[in-house]
């Protein structure tokens, strides 16, 4: 082809060949900058759908984006006194949460929520337990100034700590081209964090008809999930969550309440819903719930049989009321009202899950566990 097409410019001129010859070369030279910086393709475990995978336009994902994510999402130099990196919080031990009931930062500070697993993030826009952040760019930089995580004074002060490590300064110039600056930084991370994934479980197999990967129990659990149970009607698809905000009742029971998704919406119906979270890898990331108030999965299902907590804004899958929001909003303002019309006690709709009922979902809820996550590791050596 190339050889043809000079033939033909060879009848015009000298200096068109010349052009011609440098436009071949830079064409070359792209080429071999795109050998080094592969566009990422991502490949999904067996279970997730491909179509739900977010990738915004703006943030196309390749390796060098990947592999600066990961540099920057496990190192301490982003917070204040360089002990906490996004890994303390999120690392691969805890399949990327921490262990603890609430996150603790920078000094041994604790936070008041749990810290969510991040694996499939990729597949949610909304972040955080209240959705505030609209994508995971958004919500890079939110841990960072928060002054109880990574307490950095600002986000300029981010960008220079960044751009003040030479090592960084290169990677940034060859991925994106011009200096460092927040926006890349949230780009970068944002990208690794997709490639965190979980899929092929051993419910997976089972769902492709492999009958023997989950046991019988884990079998009768799968049926409660769908059916008497109803968990499904909120954890749903491929990632077990419908990605809305329900009140299934958590905090309710103590004296202090977190307004969750109401501090987004200002919506009076949103007080005391959180997002869906997933239940891959359930089995690794306790303690559970946005406090973190329930230790075991256990814990967690007998939450459930008992209908979640009482509270007039207990959403509608737990406890089907009849009242409007003016009533509830009054029941909120009026916490000692116990007039059986509005708070009786059977509007929480009990499951009567038998012992055995109870031990099938904990093992349906095990067999959750699956792979896309284990191969990601610290790095060895940081940008200098
Ligand atoms: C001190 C502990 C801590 C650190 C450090 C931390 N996080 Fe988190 N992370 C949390 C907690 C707690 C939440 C839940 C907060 C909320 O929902 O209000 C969270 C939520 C998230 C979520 C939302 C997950 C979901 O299911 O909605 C993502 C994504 C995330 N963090 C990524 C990061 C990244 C990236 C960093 C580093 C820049 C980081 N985190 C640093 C504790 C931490
Ligand atoms: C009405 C919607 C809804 C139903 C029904 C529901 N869930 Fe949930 N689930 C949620 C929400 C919302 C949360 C987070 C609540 C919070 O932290 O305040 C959650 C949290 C969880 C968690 C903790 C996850 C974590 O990472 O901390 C587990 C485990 C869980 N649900 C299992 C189940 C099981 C098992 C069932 C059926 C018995 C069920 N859910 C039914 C909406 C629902």
């Amino acid at each position: 082809m190339i050889y043809l097409a000079l033939g033909r410019i060879c009848h015009d001129c000298t200096s068109t060949i010349i052009k011609y010859l440098v436009s071949i070369l830079i064409v070359f030279l792209q080429a071999s900058i795109w050998a080094e910086d592969l566009d990422y393709e991502p490949v999904l475990p067996m279970g997730l759908d491909v179509s739900e995978y977010i990738v915004p336009n703006d943030n196309p994902m390749t390796d060098s984006k990947v592999e600066i994510g990961r540099l920057l999402f496990f190192d301490t130099r982003l917070s204040l006194d360089g002990t906490v990196s996004c890994a303390f919080c999120h690392s691969p031990r805890f399949a990327f949460t921490d262990g603890l009931k609430v996150s603790k930062g920078i000094k041994s500070q604790s936070g008041n929520r749990s810290a969510p697993t991040i694996v499939n993030r990729a597949f949610s826009d909304a972040q955080f337990w209240d959705g505030r952040a609209e994508s995971l760019e958004a919500q890079v930089t939110g841990p960072m100034t928060n002054p109880i995580e990574m307490g950095m004074p600002s986000l300029e002060y981010v960008t220079e700590v960044v751009a003040g490590i030479r090592g960084y300064r290169v990677l940034f110039k060859k991925v994106f081209d011009r200096e460092v600056n927040i926006e890349d930084i949230a780009r970068a991370m944002a990208s690794f964090e997709r490639t965190i994934l979980s899929g092929n479980a051993p419910y997976d197999r089972f769902q492709a008809g492999d009958t023997d990967a989950i046991s019988e129990s884990a079998k009768r659990g799968l049926k409660l999930f769908e059916d008497k149970a109803r968990c499904n009607q909120c954890h749903s698809g491929p990632n077990f969550t419908d990605e809305k905000y329900h009140n299934v009742g958590v905090d309710w029971d103590g004296n202090t309440v977190d307004l969750g998704r109401y501090l987004v919406t200002g919506q009076a119906a949103d007080i005391g819903a959180f997002k869906t979270p997933t239940l891959r890898e359930i089995d690794l990331t306790g303690p559970y719930m946005h406090d973190g108030s329930l230790a075991t999965l256990e814990e967690t299902i007998e939450f459930y049989d008992k209908g979640g907590n009482r509270n007039p804004f207990l959403d509608v899958e737990m406890a089907r009321p009849t009242r409007s929001l003016d009533m509830m909003l009054a029941m909120f303002e009026d916490k000692t009202n116990t007039s059986t019309e509005l708070t009786p006690d059977e509007e929480l709709a009990k499951l009567n899950l038998t012992s055995q009922d109870k031990v099938d979902l904990v093992n349906f809820l095990k067999a959750l566990g699956g792979e896309g996550w284990q191969h990601i590791e610290p790095p060895d050596s940081f940008p200098e």
